[in-house]
């Protein structure tokens, strides 16, 4: 009795000390949202757990290393003990409440997590290889970046353009897939002003390690003054607008202006070039070509860029975004 006595005072300094440790060096990053108070909680819990466990086990273990360890002039054997029902059925009860416990944590803050705000902004979010795009919907301002006013919540309403992409902002805690024909949604109210990144968390192809974007969380104030910038810049120079689709719609990631080859043909001297084909013809770059190649990607593609990686434009631009972006490659010539 002595012993147990001793190992459950051991246990339970051991798990306080260790509990404070592991909070303290900072295994999460910032808390920048409503959202990630709850998870954080649900780590809380999770860290209190590790912490009874593994003092649990090394403390008993350490105590019966050194004050149970054969004394000299021992030789017998140890007690031979044929099981023990009470403990089975004690080591069986307690991680089945406990599990019941944590399903029932885990419900309690999904159900919080997602709580509708019906003053939420929406915000559509296409993601495709390898770029974020962000659509306001009630300025309609489209932009590679994402600004949100802090403490006003975000509905946001994403699909991908091919394959399964995740939104993911470390500082927000919650994560959302992104899946070609479906539209999924993610709800985030940011508390705290600052500057994050989205970072996408699903294995998505050779840039998916560079598939990032940056968050700006600021006041309201600012928030609309971007807004209110965004929606005036829109250009009378057809040029300068394809320049800017390019950039907003992650053209510019694949394509260079500068004659370098990226993961998609430069656009530098593109226009009225004659373009060698995977299948052995040629074409000119015509307008025609630049139309085809945005809105069905898959049907002339490049030599060298076999197998095909660009994305079906046609559902995201509009008839007079793509002649903006064709404008903006002919000026390359
Ligand atoms: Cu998109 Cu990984």
């Amino acid at each position: 009795m002595k012993h147990f006595f001793i190992i459950a005072i051991l246990v339970v300094a051991f798990t306080f000390l260790l509990h404070t440790g592991l909070t303290d060096i900072g295994l999460l990053p910032k808390q920048a949202s409503l959202q990630a108070v709850e998870i954080d909680k649900l780590f809380n819990v999770h860290i209190w757990l590790i912490s009874v466990l593994f003092s649990l086990i090394i403390v008993t273990l350490v105590y019966s290393l050194i004050v149970f360890r054969r004394k000299k002039g021992e030789s017998g054997d140890g007690a031979y003990i044929v099981g023990n029902n009470r403990l089975e059925i004690l080591w069986t009860m307690i991680p089945f409440f406990l599990v019941l416990y944590l399903a029932y944590l885990g419900a309690q803050s999904l159900g919080i997590i997602r709580q509708v705000d019906t003053t939420a902004m929406v915000v559509h979010v296409t993601a495709g290889q390898w770029f974020w795009k962000f659509e306001y919907q009630d300025s309609g301002v489209t932009s590679s970046t994402l600004y949100l006013p802090v403490g006003r919540q975000v509905d946001l309403q994403m699909t991908s353009l091919d394959v399964i992409h995740s939104f993911w902002v470390p500082e927000f805690r919650v994560k959302q897939d992104l899946v070609p024909g479906q539209t999924t949604e993610l709800r985030i109210t940011p508390d705290l002003i600052g500057t994050y990144h989205v970072r996408c968390a699903e294995l998505c192809g050779t840039r998916h390690a560079y598939m990032e974007a940056p968050v700006y969380v600021v006041s309201p104030q600012d928030f609309y003054s971007w807004i209110a910038s965004q929606a005036s810049t829109v250009s009378q120079d057809p040029v300068q607008r394809g320049q800017l689709l390019a950039q907003q719609n992650g053209c510019s990631n694949c394509h260079s202006v500068s004659g370098s080859a990226g993961i998609g043909p430069t656009w530098q001297h593109l226009y009225e070039s004659q373009v060698s084909l995977a299948d052995g013809s040629t074409v000119t770059a015509d307008a025609d070509y630049l139309r085809n190649s945005i809105m069905t990607p898959n049907l002339q593609i490049v030599k060298g860029y076999y197998p095909n990686v660009m994305p079906d434009f046609s559902s995201v631009l509009k008839q007079t975004e793509v002649e903006d972006i064709i404008a903006y490659i002919q000026s390359l010539k």
